[in-house]
């Protein structure tokens, strides 16, 4: 039954969804993977005063204490050992800095909001950490075209407020639009949760300013749509992940802001009824629909456990801060468009219709700002809730599908047989395992919340995952990038001649190998 399919009749209040600090993991990463050193030069005092005579004493960080946010990740799981943060704040600066490490074969790591998760953004030895954390000014936006000049270290989120004064949108958003920035998401060739609508990044960058490995700036912050002139250069850094050049600038394309928009929260009695669901809406809801999410039931307990509201759908007697409703799945759905009338009578009509014929059999719309983020906490808090018992293995992987799933299912019960796998006894490393994702783009995120990062769960799980992606012809990697976890599976990926070809450009850009080493390739 669709409990409140009349607009705007949720009874949850915001649960505004924030980045915490997690427990630090005292396990260094080159000890954890066996990691051996490059032959790169150590910081020495000469080093200091050199960089001391480029930026001013509060743009350098060497604080024993101030250094830990810099070498660890997001996730608690990968932990580096630089001694050292350079935080420029122009590019003449980054090329500067970068110029003298190439010349003295010092490695660095560039590092945005720190919000990534695969291990790409933090040292693995002692990587000088370049920051752009400073460089967060807005350069310039032209109202009549959408065409928007950042800095690299602009929070998105502080670009999507701006752009929402003007009426437009940043064609990106995420659950880490807080602290990840605009350079970083340019990185990593995020994609987010309305790729669907916007389409990726590839698309909507404009142009880029890079400082390259040797200090060469290149200045291709272009304002134009088109342009056939050689090769796309700009391209090459997007979903680089810090291996060619520091993204200091970034030319972005942004639509128009939409004035309406509806959220549908929907429970569903099997995977099949999900993808039934997304074909009819995208035929029914067609230019309307924004995103289409996905979360199977274990993943909303999760986040139930951690949000600690009540779940949209649970009914008036069984609310309760970790009570979820028994649906095997869910899917948020969003419409954006410009017309409020015409999209809520599209969505009613859709709403009808897959609820008459079963696809859905329960859900809940909300149109308000409170309520619409309300809903979209469930979606975006699963994946600080996956992390809550202690640590948390994650994939991001593209799949066709219909089999998308199934990788789920396969993980779950090799745990299982495994015997790693419990939510009660505390003795097993493993918690549980869930899927969810962007199903509008075949991208699913599977989960391995557990009680601690452990060598015999992590065996069990690679190349496992990565087996089972590349016998589906899918990709190991659908957003988050290859970074340290990744770097010796690609070849489940791509072809000895392409990996033969990304070898090659990253030896012709960075021939000393001193942008993002032991990350990859
Ligand atoms: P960082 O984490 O600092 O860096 C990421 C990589 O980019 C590193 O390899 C780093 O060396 C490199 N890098 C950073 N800045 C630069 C620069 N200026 N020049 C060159 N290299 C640079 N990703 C998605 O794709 N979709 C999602 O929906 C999504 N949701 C997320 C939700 C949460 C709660 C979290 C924690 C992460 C999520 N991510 C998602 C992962 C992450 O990729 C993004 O958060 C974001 O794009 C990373 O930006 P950042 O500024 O934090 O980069
Ligand atoms: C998401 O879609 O929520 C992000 O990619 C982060 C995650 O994998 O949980
Ligand atoms: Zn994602």
């Amino acid at each position: 039954m669709l409990r409140s399919l009349l607009i705007g009749n949720s009874k949850n209040t915001t649960t505004v969804f924030k980045i915490s600090p997690k427990r630090f993991s005292s396990q260094l990463t080159a000890d954890k993977y066996a990691v051996k050193r490059g032959d790169f030069a150590k910081l020495s005092d000469e080093d200091l005063s050199h960089f001391h005579s480029i930026l001013n004493p509060n743009q350098m960080i060497t604080d024993t204490n101030d250094l830990i946010a810099f070498n660890q990740d997001w996730m608690k799981k990968y932990t580096g050992q630089s001694q050292l943060v350079l935080k420029p704040k122009t590019t003449e600066q980054v090329s500067k800095i970068l110029a003298y490490c190439n010349e003295r074969k010092l490695a660095v790591v560039p590092q945005g909001g720190n919000t990534g998760l695969v291990g790409g953004s933090v040292p693995v030895f002692d990587e000088i950490v370049i920051s752009t954390a400073s460089m967060n000014k807005i350069r310039s936006f032209d109202e009549s075209s959408g065409i928007f000049k950042v800095d690299a270290g602009v929070i998105l989120e502080a670009a999507d407020t701006f752009l929402a004064e003007k009426g437009h949108i940043f064609p990106l958003d995420l659950g880490a639009k807080g602290s990840c920035f605009v350079g970083g998401n340019v990185a990593t060739n995020a994609g987010g949760l309305r790729l669907l609508r916007y389409g990726s990044l590839h698309g909507s960058v404009l142009g880029l300013e890079v400082v390259l490995a040797d200090g060469t700036v290149m200045d291709s912050m272009h304002s134009l749509r088109k342009d056939n002139t050689g090769y796309d250069l700009k391209q090459l850094f997007i979903g680089s992940e810090g291996s060619l050049g520091i993204i200091t600038g970034v030319s972005i394309l942004c639509p128009a802001r939409p004035k309406s928009v509806n959220i549908a929260f929907l429970g569903l009695e099997s995977y099949e009824m999900v993808q039934k669901c997304f074909q009819t809406a995208r035929s029914d809801l067609c230019e309307i629909l924004s995103a289409f999410e996905f979360m199977d039931h274990d993943s909303q307990l999760l986040a139930a456990k951690s949000l600690k509201t009540t779940h949209p759908l649970c009914q008036e007697d069984e609310t309760g801060v970790d009570s979820v409703p028994e649906y095997p799945f869910y899917v948020l759905l969003e419409t954006s468009g410009s017309t409020k009338e015409h999209d809520d009578e599209k969505l009613e009509n859709f709403l009808e219709k897959v609820m008459g014929d079963e696809t859905v059999v329960d859900g809940t719309v909300s149109q308000d700002e409170t309520q619409l983020r309300t809903l979209w906490t469930w979606r975006e808090g699963i994946a600080e809730a996956s992390q809550q018992f202690g640590g948390v293995y994650k994939y991001d992987v593209s799949l066709p599908l219909d089999s998308m799933y199934s990788l789920v299912e396969a993980v779950q019960e090799r745990l299982k047989k495994l015997n790693l796998s419990s939510t009660e006894d505390e003795s097993k490393p493993v918690y549980e395992a869930v899927g969810y994702g962007h199903i509008g783009d075949g991208n699913l995120h599977l989960n391995v919340a557990v009680r601690e990062y452990n060598k015999e769960v992590e065996k069990a799980l690679e190349p496992f995952v990565y087996e089972f992606v590349s016998k589906h012809h899918g990709s190991i990697s659908a957003e988050h990038g290859l970074g340290f976890q990744k770097k010796n599976y690609i070849g489940y990926s791509k072809s000895e001649v392409e990996i033969r070809m990304i070898k090659d450009i990253k030896h012709h850009y960075d021939p000393k190998g001193i942008l993002n080493p032991y990350k990859y390739i």
